[in-house]
């Protein structure tokens, strides 16, 4: 039986998860919801981040999710455990994906680097992450707020994003490092610029394919590859999308997250 699968982001960067959902599980159904009104979560306040987290899940669920994915690391930081204590349909969060660098890494010696928004980076959920898998020597945190501006507005690959890129990954010696971690999924947009920044030693990861495998197993889902016309509607907070040009604005971004899916 089809469900009806919710996915929820701050913007338009979960569009990365429901790509990855739509690869994979394209005979469901999909809610997405982007809380543009409200975008970006990364600079936002505890408090505001959960009042909106709740405002968005809940929607999902009246317009009849059967579960959901908060494709946002930033509200599962601030918002996962008080959902999923209030809710009533399964809830899979999105983290960056520390651990799969960890089990990924083969020397020691050399470290991952996770990129996300303020309040994930300064979170207690991703530090907890971080000494529950033994990698605090391992591990750098930078926050990177302006490429979910830059993402938001639609400006991928202009020489301003790539100046932002090189000053602040600048600051670390890469050659000592073997992992790029996305710990936001608006940075998905990026994947081409940051390829070119980085030296060859390190590797690019995002959390997408983790999540939707989660997603997967909760729901006891099958996985198909038939690749089905998708069945999705579109949410700017609760409003549904109907304008022509917004919806061909997110065609647009998902054809260019389709590209930087294949960049590692
Ligand atoms: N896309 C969000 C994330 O994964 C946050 C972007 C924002 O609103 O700051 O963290």
């Amino acid at each position: 039986m089809g469900m009806k699968i919710g996915i929820f982001d701050s913007g338009l960067g979960g569009l990365s998860v429901l790509n990855e959902a739509l690869s994979k599980l394209s005979e469901h159904e999909f809610l997405y919801y982007a809380d543009v009104k409200n975008v970006p979560y990364g600079q936002k306040s505890r408090d505001e981040i959960l009042k909106f987290s709740f405002d968005a899940v809940k929607f999902l669920i009246e317009n009849g999710a059967n579960a959901v994915v908060v494709a946002c690391n930033t509200a599962t930081s601030v918002a996962i455990k008080e959902l999923r204590a209030n809710l009533s349909v399964p809830i899979i969060g999105m983290e960056p994906a520390v651990k799969k660098a960890h089990d990924l890494s083969h020397n020691d010696a050399l470290k991952t680097l996770v990129i996300a928004t303020p309040v994930t980076v300064n979170g207690a959920k991703l530090k907890e992450l971080i000494t529950n898998l033994n990698a605090k020597d391992k591990t750098e945190l930078l926050a990177l707020p302006r490429l979910v501006n830059f993402a938001e507005k639609a400006e991928f690959e202009s020489e301003n994003v790539k100046s932002y890129l090189k000053e602040e990954l600048g600051k670390f010696d890469l050659s000592k490092f073997d992992f790029l971690v996305l710990g936001c999924t608006h940075f998905n947009y990026f994947k081409d610029s940051l390829r070119e920044i980085l030296p060859p030693n390190v590797s690019i990861i995002d959390g997408n394919e983790g999540t939707i495998k989660r997603l997967i197993s909760e729901l006891k889902l099958q996985i198909s590859s038939a690749n089905l016309t998708p069945n999705v509607n579109f949410f700017y907070s609760g409003d549904e999308v109907q304008e022509q040009s917004e919806l061909e604005r997110i065609s647009r971004n998902l054809a260019r997250l389709e590209k930087m899916r294949a960049i590692s």
